[in-house]
């Protein structure tokens, strides 16, 4: 299938979809070996074994060019016009990662950018494609979440090490029409910046280096994530829930013609209380956490190519997406699962 198709149209379809996980995993057992925690506690209250971690060097734009890769091959392409790089964990806060991950994947000095919005990027990266496709700026578009977002957690915070992990995954979206399968649905948004401090990294922006950065009393914790971790959950479950309703509604489905709910891994017990708010019955709820964690923007297509690639989501299933993240921010869409060539499972 080509990407490059003059076939345009209002959708944004799917064409491909790739993910890659480092091959260095950090088990329950491991955590506990330094950390005041145990492998019940961790599992029993967040769902998570094991979680892929970068080693020294590695980036997220290293994570991001290998599941770009395999989106491209499983599009049956080698071009694209823009790439969307969502990300929370960019290699360095200037330039963009985004340019380099089309170098890296031979593109071309096509456009790219970064985008930012936590646990919800891959969703507003979707709202951001479908409008570069609508708007006829571009025909087919690279989307990416990638995170190495370990490198940002203190590992001697419990509260945090246990809960992330590291890897990425891609969509290659294409022009077509609204009523093919693949296209995605109306994407629901929200943010509420009254809550920016329940998830938050003080330093290493302007607001921190300009008043009391490195040299000038800065608490090193300050550059560490800091998570409410209770607050988040009971915000995690109501705005995931109303981004899911609003998507659906505006799609014009039931919930009841739900096949696959694919949520942001943030925490099994979120997951399965959003499932049980909207009524889907769990086991149409997609779960990858238990070996991969919370990836942020990476997370959706992570779980997406590894349902797909594992047989859990075949060809004319109704999938409804739903993430909520740092900002706060919020997002769900849905799609019809397209007939898609995949890898073997991750
Ligand atoms: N091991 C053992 N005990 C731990 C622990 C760990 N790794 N982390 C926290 N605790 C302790 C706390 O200190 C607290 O102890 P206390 O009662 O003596 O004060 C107790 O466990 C309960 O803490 P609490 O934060 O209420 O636990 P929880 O059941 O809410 O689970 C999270 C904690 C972080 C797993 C959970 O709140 C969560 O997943 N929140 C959402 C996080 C999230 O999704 N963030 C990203 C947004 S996308």
């Amino acid at each position: 299938m080509t990407v490059r198709q003059k076939n345009r149209g209002a959708a944004a379809v799917l064409a491909g979809v790739g993910a890659y996980v480092p091959p260095k995993t950090v088990t329950n057992a491991d955590l506990s070996a330094h950390l005041d925690t145990s492998p019940d506690w961790i599992t029993s209250r967040t769902g998570i074994e094991e979680r892929h971690v970068v080693s020294a060097g590695e980036s997220s734009v290293d994570l991001a060019v290998e599941a770009g890769n395999r989106a491209l091959k499983s599009a049956g392409t080698g071009t694209v016009d823009m790439v969307v790089l969502a990300t929370t964990s960019p290699d360095r806060l200037c330039p963009a990662g985004a340019p380099e991950v089309a170098h890296r994947l031979g593109l071309g000095i096509v456009p790219a950018f970064d985008l930012t919005s936590a646990c919800s990027g891959f969703l507003f990266g979707l709202a951001t494609a479908q409008g570069l496709i609508a708007s006829e700026t571009a025909e087919s578009v690279l989307l990416v979440g990638a995170e190495a977002f370990t490198t940002f957690v203190d590992p001697a915070d419990r509260g945090t090490a246990v809960i992330f992990g590291d890897g990425a995954g891609a969509v290659v979206l294409r022009a077509g029409s609204t009523d093919e399968p693949g296209a995605i649905g109306p994407v629901s948004l929200g943010t509420d910046g009254s809550h920016a401090d329940l998830l938050h990294i003080p330093s290493g922006g302007s607001r921190q280096r300009s008043a009391t950065g490195l040299g000038h009393g800065l608490d090193v914790s300050s550059w560490y994530l800091q998570m409410a971790g209770r607050t988040l959950f009971q915000q995690a479950v109501a705005r995931m829930t109303e981004a899911s309703r609003s998507a659906l509604e505006q799609a014009g489905w039931p919930v009841a013609t739900v096949d696959r709910f694919v949520g942001h891994q943030a925490n099994l017990r979120i997951l399965t209380a959003v499932a049980k708010r909207l009524e889907i019955p769990a086991e149409r709820l997609f779960v990858n956490i238990d070996r991969v964690g919370n990836t942020l923007a990476a997370s959706i297509p992570l779980a997406l190519t590894a349902a797909a690639s594992g047989g859990e989501l075949t060809s004319g299933d109704r999938v409804l997406l739903s993430a909520f993240g740092a900002g706060l921010s919020w997002g769900g869409t849905t799609l019809v699962w397209p007939d898609l060539v995949t890898d073997a499972p991750l």
